[in-house]
């Protein structure tokens, strides 16, 4: 914060020492609240942390990497460390990683990673068991390549998440139990666990994530929930599960939005129609991708590539102040809808710390400069970062003085 200036006569003592100090802390306390925590002083805003921000409204999040897990990357560990309070894996606890032949478990990683979150007193999440993507082909085939039936897959399925599960009972907060089983039409995805398994995937996976570790939270997972059609076949997903009497927590909406899409009114909708069944609600890996989409619809589909063209990655010499400035408005139009539904939702998880290590630049076009999240590549937080801690701040002093006017109202009501 900037050094308040001292006239020769109060150095001097003309003026009592202590009425000196009551000023500048006066002054000081009157810009802070003009001020918004000084939104006008970045050193200022920037002492304010994510997870301290929200700390009476959800967990704050991030996805890290390998590197961030062998606390490797001294750049981005020191942001993970002060402004998050959970944590997710992004690669190292799927299937491919943790479980990569038939009788080969590797837990080295992932064991790292719980280690990790334990010793910073963090909410740690796995991610994740049934999932159609790095998921080894061995899984779903047999020794010649053949399909495998219904039993040996149901058996492969329980086998891994009775492991994985069990490994970390009573450790970790809640589990992606299934990822992405729903089309964007609203359909079950064919995904070989549908095909091979039938609809009843689901009921038996969460089953026996329930079996095996009866503590942790069972979420599902997915991408474009706020797309109605896609929506609708989740929500259908979640009350089946209910229906049967299987564990089901909350849902996940991973959050890789675009700068327009979906708008706030989708995202507002989407998270109280999941509330409305009696399910917690996660922001699971939210970035916002500012580069132009080669997709049609929004999606994070990780199966769909395309071939890099210059027009598609505008950005290689920075962002704009424009752009930088929108993904800003983006980013606090989002939290306050998140925070609105406070009561609902459980965490808001970014995919990723800083701009230079996100999943977006290299998805769905390699190589390209991508700018989602709200530290850059210099590990600096961004003017986005600002906007999400001012969001809270703002959102405080609108309900500090919705109470205030409601204990005005009620003094001034006439006594009987
Ligand atoms: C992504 C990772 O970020 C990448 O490093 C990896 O190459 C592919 O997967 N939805 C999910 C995440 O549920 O697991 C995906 O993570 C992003 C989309």
């Amino acid at each position: 914060m900037k050094r308040i200036g001292f006239s020769k006569s109060q150095r001097h003592g003309r003026i009592p020492a202590s009425t000196v100090a009551m000023a500048v802390a006066l002054a000081g306390m009157c810009l802070l609240v003009a001020t918004g925590c000084l939104a006008g002083d970045p050193k200022g805003a920037d002492s304010v942390t994510l997870k301290d921000a929200f700390k009476n409204d959800f967990l704050v999040g991030a996805a890290i990497n390998r590197a961030q897990i062998y606390e490797e990357d001294s750049n981005n560990d020191p942001i993970i460390k002060t402004q998050f309070n959970s944590i997710s894996p992004e690669n190292v606890l799927k299937w491919e990683a943790v479980h990569p032949e038939p009788d080969k478990f590797d837990f080295a990683a992932a064991d790292t990673y719980v280690k990790f979150g334990e010793a910073n007193h963090m909410a740690i999440i796995g991610h994740t068991l049934v999932w159609h993507s790095q998921t080894p082909a061995w899984v779903f085939e047999d020794a010649n390549g053949k399909s495998v039936d219904r039993e040996t897959l149901l058996n492969r399925m329980s086998n891994h998440i009775f492991t994985v599960m069990g490994r970390y009972k009573g450790r970790l907060k809640g589990w992606d139990v299934v990822n992405e089983a729903v089309a964007d039409d609203g359909t079950l995805r064919k995904s070989r666990w549908m095909r091979i398994i039938g609809e009843d995937f689901l009921v038996k996976a969460y089953e026996f994530a329930h079996a095996a570790d009866p503590g942790a939270e069972l979420y599902y997972n997915d991408f474009g929930l706020e797309n109605p059609e896609k929506r609708a076949g989740a929500l259908a997903l979640i009350k089946n599960l209910q229906s049967h009497g299987v564990k089901i927590s909350g849902v996940g909406l991973q959050g890789h939005y675009g700068l327009e899409e979906p708008d706030l009114k989708q995202v507002d909708e989407t998270i109280s129609a999941f509330a409305a069944l009696g399910v917690k609600v996660a922001i699971t890996e939210l970035d916002i991708n500012v580069l132009p989409s080669p997709m049609r619809s929004l999606s994070a589909d990780v199966a769909q590539r395309f071939a890099a063209r210059a027009a598609l990655n505008p950005y290689t010499n920075g962002l704009p102040d424009s752009v930088q400035r929108e993904l800003a408005d983006r980013y606090a139009g989002l939290f306050s809808v998140f925070l609105k539904h406070h009561g609902e939702i459980s965490r808001v998880t970014f995919w990723g710390v800083s701009d230079g290590d996100s999943w977006l630049n290299d998805w769905p076009i390699r190589g390209r400069t991508s700018y989602p999240l709200l530290f850059d590549r210099k590990h600096e937080p961004k003017p986005a970062f600002r906007a999400v801690i001012e969001s809270a701040t703002q959102s405080r002093s609108a309900a500090a003085s919705a109470e205030n006017k409601e204990f005005v109202e009620k003094s001034a009501a006439p006594k009987n």
